[in-house]
């Protein structure tokens, strides 16, 4: 069976990574789709073309996983794979009530069925929304995002991590000045 794993991935994090990671041992195949709306464009950190690099490269390893985009409604992406079901995951009881209203809209609009997989506790707080904000002051996320998303935001933010990392060092120099010497 195959199942379309949609969302924005802005960017793809180490829940969505640790998801994917037991969805290919369940399914023949995994299409990572991004979910764009041109409307919402601006909305997003990553240009659709940036997400999507990053998902080929963050998911190059998986021997069946593929990366696909598609602006509209899910269910009509999923009425061109017929027999495939939308793979979502779940963190915490708090995402629970969010997903099933939204699986019970697609089975109503399209009769797609959606299987949820729980992705390990360590992940539980980690959203893109996070680790954008994280980021965003030049913080560290490397442990919740694969390393694709954690130098695409390094990139994205670079003078505020280079801000980031001069103060840091200056600050380790006048500790290790005022440590008295024997
Ligand atoms: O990563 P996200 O933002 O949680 O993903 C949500 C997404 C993109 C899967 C959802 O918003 C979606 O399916 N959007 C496509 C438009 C659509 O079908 N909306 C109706 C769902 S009832």
């Amino acid at each position: 069976m195959n199942a379309v794993f949609p969302g924005s991935f802005d960017p793809i994090t180490s829940g969505h990574m640790d998801v994917l990671t037991r969805a290919v041992k369940i399914f023949d195949h995994v299409t990572v789709t991004v979910m764009h709306n041109a409307r919402k464009q601006g909305r997003h950190l990553f240009t659709l073309d940036e997400r999507l690099e990053i998902l080929r490269q963050a998911t190059a390893h998986f021997g069946n996983v593929s990366v696909d985009s598609f602006g509209g409604l899910l269910v009509d992406y999923m009425a061109r794979q017929p027999g495939g079901v939308i793979l979502r995951g779940l963190r915490a009881v708090s995402d629970y009530e969010y997903e099933l209203q939204i699986a019970h809209l697609n089975r109503q609009i399209g009769d797609a069925e959606t299987v949820f997989i729980m992705a390990a506790t360590r992940w539980s707080f980690v959203s893109s929304s996070m680790v954008r904000e994280i980021a965003s002051y030049g913080g560290d996320v490397s442990e919740m995002v694969p390393r694709a998303s954690a130098g695409a935001l390094r990139q994205k933010f670079a003078d505020v991590y280079a801000e980031r990392e001069a103060a840091q060092a200056g600050a380790a120099r006048s500790a290790a000045d005022q440590t008295p010497t024997v």
